[in-house]
């Protein structure tokens, strides 16, 4: 595996490298990062995958500074799972100067969810998603739906940008326990991981509950966000939603495909999960 600190070097690389499948991540990569890539050998052989930890999606209270950077032990696993060239550039070489042009999301898109909690992500995670596709220029981008937002919000500016890239959203991969693989699932103490799955089997029970014909959907979004409260977590939304736009789903539409999302604190440690119904 090559690994490509500079954009001259990839912009160079990039005419060799043909039908190109690519996964973008900010490293402390774990299994759910791997599958990407597995998923990306259906599309094509040649891979590539970045790392660089985004300052801009990152609020002033969150964990830019403390999040793991870990470029030995990503570079390894990437190789082994078949990428090809590894795009990891430091701060310098990708905002050489401060960042003035920005990708500003829909509204509608962003003040909800994800975006209620955490001001001016979606405009830092669309800004670097933009500017790594216009390095890589690849024809596939592989993003996982545990970040269900994310990718609602990345394939909507790809399509009005008209960029010719498919996007391709991949399953959430889950410990045993059902906890959703994610690199802050690191910060969690020993006893903290042991509740961790509650999150998960709330959604679960949603789901069941949705599937088996219950209608109060603003009932089952608070009784599983008290369950989570009084079990300890501080719990931010759990949401019903329409899976197309992830407006509040309407309980009424019986053919609605739809998706329960939530984001809690367990401790100093946010995490984030959704199920689709
Ligand atoms: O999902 C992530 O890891 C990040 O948000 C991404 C897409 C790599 C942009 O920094």
């Amino acid at each position: 595996m090559r690994i490509v600190h500079s954009v001259a070097e990839f912009r160079a690389l990039r005419p060799s490298l043909g039908h190109l499948a690519f996964v973008p991540t900010m490293g402390n990569l774990h299994a759910g990062h791997i599958s990407l890539v597995k998923a990306a050998r259906e599309h094509t052989d040649q891979i590539a995958a970045s790392i660089f930890v985004n300052r801009l999606q990152f609020g002033p209270c969150e964990d830019f500074e403390r999040y793991p950077r870990t470029l030995d032990e990503d570079a390894a696993q990437l190789e082994d799972a078949g990428v090809g060239v590894l795009f990891a550039p430091d701060e310098q070489e990708m905002y050489p100067s401060p960042q003035r042009y920005h990708v500003e999301p829909p509204i509608e898109q962003v003040s909800i969810l994800e975006g209620e909690f955490r001001a001016g992500h979606f405009r830092g995670v669309a800004t670097v998603v933009m500017k790594l596709l216009q390095i890589v220029q690849p024809d596939i981008a592989l993003f996982g739906k545990k970040d269900y937002q994310q990718l609602m919000v990345l394939r909507n500016m790809v399509s009005q940008f008209a960029m010719p890239i498919q996007v391709v959203g991949c399953e959430t991969v889950r410990a045993e326990d059902g906890l959703a693989l994610s690199s802050r699932n690191g910060y969690l103490s020993a006893d903290e991981r042991k509740r961790a799955p509650q999150l998960n089997a709330e959604l679960r029970k949603i789901r069941t509950a949705v599937l088996d014909g219950h209608r109060d959907f603003e009932g089952l979004q608070e009784s599983a966000a008290a369950r989570l409260d009084s079990a300890g977590w501080q719990t931010e939304y759990v949401r019903i939603c329409r899976r197309a736009d992830l407006q509040p789903g309407n309980a009424a539409a019986a053919e609605e495909a739809r998706v329960v999302l939530a984001a809690a604190r367990l401790g100093t440690t946010r995490l984030i999960d959704n199920l689709e119904i």
